[in-house]
C-alpha cells in the first residue's frame, strides 16, 4: 500500500521522496554500487567552476593534480567537458561521455586522438547508464562534471576531491552546494600561486 509522506506519494512505506525544493541530500550507501564514486572539481568560493566552455581560472598546480588523479581511471563526464579536455583520452583514461549525440562524440574522438585511442571511448545516454557502465569496468571511477552530472552524482559520491579557490569569480557554470553534506575531511593542503590562494581538500563520507 503506497504511503503518503510529506504530502507526496511513496511506493515504499516510510520512504520520503525528495521535494523539488530540497537541496542535494546524502543518499544512503547503495549496495549495487560496488565501487565508490569519486567527484573531482575545482571551484571558487561562490561555487563558480566554469565560464562558457572554459575554466574561470588558470591554476597550473591544480591542472597537474587533476591530470594525476584522473590518469588510469574511468572518467565520467559530459559532452562539453569531453570536447574541451585535450588529454581526456590519454594517460590510460577510459572516458564515458554522457551525450545524446554519440556519433558526434565518436567522430570528435577519432579526429583528435586517432582510431586506437578512440576505441577506449564509451558513451552513455544518462548518468545512470554511465554509472552502470563504469561499475563494469576495471579502475577507479572519477566523475569530472559538468554541472548537471555533478548535481545528479553528488548525493551518491563517497569522495569529493575539491580544489577550493579562495576568491569569487564571474561565471555561469556552478558546482552544486556540497557544504551542507556530512563530509569528513580526509586530507587538506593549502597552496597558492601568483594569482590565487587555494586548498586541496579530500572530503569523504
Ligand atoms: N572547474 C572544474 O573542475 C570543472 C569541472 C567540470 C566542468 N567545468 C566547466 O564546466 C563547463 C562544462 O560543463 P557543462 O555543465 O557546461 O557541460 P557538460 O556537462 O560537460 O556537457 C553538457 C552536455 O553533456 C550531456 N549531459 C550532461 N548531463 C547530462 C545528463 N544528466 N543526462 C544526459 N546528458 C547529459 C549533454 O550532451 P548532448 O547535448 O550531447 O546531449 C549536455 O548538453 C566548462 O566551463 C568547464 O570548464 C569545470
Amino acid at each position: 500500500m503506497p504511503a503518503l509522506i510529506s504530502g507526496r506519494l511513496s511506493l515504499i512505506p516510510g520512504m520520503r521522496l525528495p521535494h523539488p525544493q530540497d537541496r542535494v541530500f546524502a543518499a544512503p550507501p547503495n549496495p549495487l554500487m560496488a565501487k565508490p564514486l569519486n567527484l573531482i572539481v575545482a571551484c571558487a568560493e561562490n561555487r563558480v567552476m566554469g565560464r562558457g566552455r572554459e575554466l574561470p581560472f588558470h591554476i597550473p598546480e591544480d591542472k597537474a593534480w587533476f591530470h594525476q588523479k584522473t590518469a588510469n581511471t574511468v572518467v565520467v563526464l559530459g559532452r562539453i567537458c569531453f570536447e574541451i579536455w585535450p588529454r581526456v583520452l590519454l594517460d590510460g583514461r577510459q572516458p564515458i561521455v554522457i551525450t545524446s549525440q554519440p556519433e558526434l562524440v565518436r567522430a570528435d574522438a577519432l579526429r583528435r586522438f586517432g582510431a586506437d585511442a578512440a576505441q577506449q571511448l564509451r558513451t552513455a545516454a544518462s548518468v545512470s547508464e554511465a554509472l552502470a557502465l563504469a561499475q563494469s569496468l576495471p579502475g577507479e571511477i572519477m566523475i569530472c562534471g559538468g554541472e548537471r552530472i555533478f548535481k545528479e552524482t553528488l548525493p551518491l559520491a563517497q569522495r569529493l576531491y575539491l580544489t577550493l579557490v579562495h576568491t569569487e569569480v564571474p561565471g555561469d557554470v556552478f558546482m552544486p552546494d556540497w557544504r551542507h553534506l556530512p563530509w569528513r575531511e580526509a586530507a587538506r593542503r593549502e597552496s597558492r600561486d601568483a594569482s590565487y590562494r587555494y586548498t586541496f581538500l579530500t572530503l569523504e563520507h
